[in-house]
């Protein structure tokens, strides 16, 4: 498996593999508006390619703690291609995106997720570290709201509501699980 950043010519595939893994158009119109919206700059987009097919994609997008001049990270979304799943290539983009963000000096990432997968990487619950989420989250999901740090200490010391692109703080997209 291969992991590479994705150019334009990928676009349409990108698409497609959100549609067909998610079975709605809502996370292929996100990654649209995202890679549009200026307050989601800088995105990081990245591809897993098997046997020369693209069959993974994953999208991180800028996010901040406020009152804080941390440089977050925002995973939303995530997709693997229903006949490619359990293969390890959303741990594989997973992974990758996180040594990528780390390099360019990103501190802390979230993600509203499965809160059974997302702890193999590194994630942890956010509320409880005092890490909010931009809009409040029905309890039976808050343990989906999670965040890892890529450098020590930060657990703990940054503390705040976290605000994301202008895309993601619809308030529905808070509404429930993703
Ligand atoms: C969730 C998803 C990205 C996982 O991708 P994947 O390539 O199959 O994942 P990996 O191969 O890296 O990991 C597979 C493991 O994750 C587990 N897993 C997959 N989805 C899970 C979930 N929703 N909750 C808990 N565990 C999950 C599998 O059981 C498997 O466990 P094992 O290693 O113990 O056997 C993929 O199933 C997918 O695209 N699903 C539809 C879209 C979606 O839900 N995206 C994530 C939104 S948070």
């Amino acid at each position: 498996m291969k992991i590479r950043e994705t150019g334009s010519a990928d676009f349409d595939a990108v698409l497609d593999i959100e549609r067909r893994a998610f079975g709605r158009e809502e996370e292929a119109r996100l990654v649209v508006d995202l890679l549009a919206d200026p307050t989601a700059a800088p995105c990081l987009s990245l591809l897993a390619e098997m046997d020369g097919r693209l069959v993974g994609h994953i999208l991180f997008s800028a996010g901040r703690v406020e009152e804080s001049e941390l440089r977050c990270a925002v995973l939303a979304p995530l997709a693997v291609l229903p006949q490619f799943e359990n293969k390890g290539c959303g741990g594989a983009l997973i992974r990758e995106g996180l040594e990528r963000l780390r390099a360019a000096g990103t501190g802390l990432v979230f993600v509203l997720g499965h809160p059974g997968y997302y702890p193999r990487f590194g994630f942890s619950p956010a509320m409880p570290e005092g890490l909010l989420p931009p809009h409040p989250i029905l309890p039976e999901f808050q343990d989906a709201w999670m965040v890892v740090a890529l450098k020590d200490g930060l657990l703990g010391e940054v503390t705040g509501k976290v605000r994301c692109a202008q895309t993601l703080e619809q308030p529905e997209l808070w509404r429930e699980e993703s």
